[in-house]
């Protein structure tokens, strides 16, 4: 799947496209309403996002399911609107060499990214051949695919401590998520020396914001690398003596050991949200919360709680609630080489967008698409289901997927293991349809003991 560039796209064995076959086209009122829908503030997305969702079919229907290209803010994308063109999608390499890619560090942005930003947007585009060596060293620490991570013991130790926080009041809003989890996420990287870090702390969140705000990413770009610089220099200090469990502790031996731990702390970004929801989520869903937090009773029970690290009916609430409410809401490949889509052939250096909440969501093809119905995790090979992409597919699939499943699923368990979600706002409706979305920023939790 990392192949060498190719000629073609894996389409390779249809027959050969008419050079002329011209491209479907969405009309400048469809191109509106996308780009309508990732730009508008947070008030105003969800009806922008149910437009969005409703343009999307009508070109589906229009165009009999065959990509279309939809000029957009800072250029044309290939909107891929059929689930039978994602495995090819999937496919496709990942390298994405964008204009200012020669700064290997320069967060890179998606035509039209979204706000609220991806945590994950500096992590997932490099240049090809540093994006490789990235995988590898991310395979291996995050232990990619294993379900339970090599360290988990000792990150369950830190979960079951940190997590304190999240009940030390009787409402839960995500100021005190953000703060639980960025502790927790700086004892897993970089060991417990590092968990009050709040310079660290901040240095981060100056990084996050210099990656996301497009405009004004390249006049930040120099104080951003200062940034950068102070960061990674704190972060070696931690590597020096970090204990062997640590993330940064398995990367040691491996290139820049500090830099990709930095990618590692903002990545824990994506929990604090994907907590909240969960937890609020269930709070809708009084039998589906019953089951859950007799599942973590159970497993804090059992073998001095190693069982936490596994929790398969909480990890399914997670991965329902990132189906919803998927922290990167669109994927996108930007293609190495001439690749061919439904007979027609598109340049190299074509963005190829595939809109990965709206198939998620997509009532045409996913049963009970805007309900909360964590079952449908629990059946075989459901993770593989391509229509279905929380941590993505192929070459690109999140190498952190099971370790955030497992940091997310067991900070739901400790809460729920004493606690009931009693109550939440914004007030949800369990048989749906569920809101287009759900800002963490307005969830308020109210625990009761149980
Ligand atoms: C609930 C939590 C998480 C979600 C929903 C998530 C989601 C994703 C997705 C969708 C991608 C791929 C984007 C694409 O295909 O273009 C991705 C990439 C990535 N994620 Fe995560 N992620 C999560 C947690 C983590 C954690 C905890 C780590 C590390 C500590 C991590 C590290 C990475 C890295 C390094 C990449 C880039 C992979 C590459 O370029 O090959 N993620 N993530």
């Amino acid at each position: 799947m990392t192949a060498a560039p190719r000629t073609t796209g894996s389409g390779t064995s249809r027959p050969a496209a008419s050079p002329d076959v011209p491209p479907a086209r969405a009309g400048r009122a469809e191109a509106a309403r996308f780009v309508a829908a990732r730009t508008v503030p947070g008030f105003a997305r969800p009806r922008a996002m149910r437009a969005y969702a409703a343009t999307l079919r009508a070109l589906r229907a229009r165009h009999g399911g065959a990509p279309v290209l939809v000029r957009g803010l800072s250029g044309t994308v290939l909107v891929l609107l059929d689930p039978q063109d994602m495995r090819q999608f999937y496919a496709e390499p990942v390298s994405c060499p964008a204009p200012d890619a020669q700064d290997p560090q320069a967060p890179q942005d998606p035509p039209d990214r979204p706000d609220p930003p991806d945590p994950h947007k500096s992590l997932i585009r490099r240049d090809h051949e540093r994006r490789e060596e990235q995988r590898r060293i991310n395979d291996q620490v995050l232990a990619a695919g294993a379900p339970v991570h090599p360290s988990c013991g000792p990150f369950l130790g830190v979960i079951a401590e940190e997590a304190r926080h999240l009940t030390a009041a009787d409402t839960l809003r995500l100021a005190r998520a953000r703060s639980a989890v960025a502790r927790t996420g700086r004892r897993i990287v970089l060991g417990d020396a590092a968990a009050g870090d709040e310079e660290l702390a901040g240095w981060l969140s100056r990084l996050r914001g210099a990656g996301n705000w497009p405009g004004l990413r390249k006049a930040r770009g120099r104080a951003a690398r200062t940034v950068y610089d102070r960061t990674t220099a704190r972060i070696a200090e931690y590597a020096a003596r970090a204990e062997p469990h640590t993330l940064v502790g398995r990367a040691r031996g491996h290139a820049d050991p500090a830099g990709q731990a930095c990618h590692w702390l903002l990545a824990m970004d994506t929990v604090p949200g994907t907590l909240l929801r969960t937890l609020l989520l269930l709070g809708a869903h009084p039998a589906e919360q019953d089951t859950a937090a007799a599942e973590a009773r159970a497993a804090g029970a059992r073998a001095g709680g190693a069982a936490l690290g596994e929790l398969p009916r909480l990890r399914a609430c997670v991965r329902e609630s990132l189906r919803l409410y998927p922290v990167v809401p669109d994927l996108i490949r930007v293609t190495r080489a001439e690749t061919e889509w439904r007979g027609v052939r598109y340049p190299a250096g074509t963005s190829v967008l595939l809109p990965a909440l709206f198939h998620q969501r997509d009532p045409e093809h996913v049963p009970a698409a805007h309900v909360f119905v964590p079952g449908r995790w629990t059946t075989p090979g459901a993770d593989r289901d391509i229509r279905m992409a929380p941590f993505s597919h192929g070459a690109g699939r999140c190498p952190g997927d099971q370790l955030g499943l497992l940091v997310t699923a067991a900070l739901c368990a400790e809460v729920l293991r004493g606690h009931r979600v009693a109550g939440g706002r914004p007030v949800l409706d369990p048989p749906g349809p569920l809101p287009a979305t759900l800002d963490p920023q307005g969830i308020r939790l109210t625990l009761t003991r149980r």
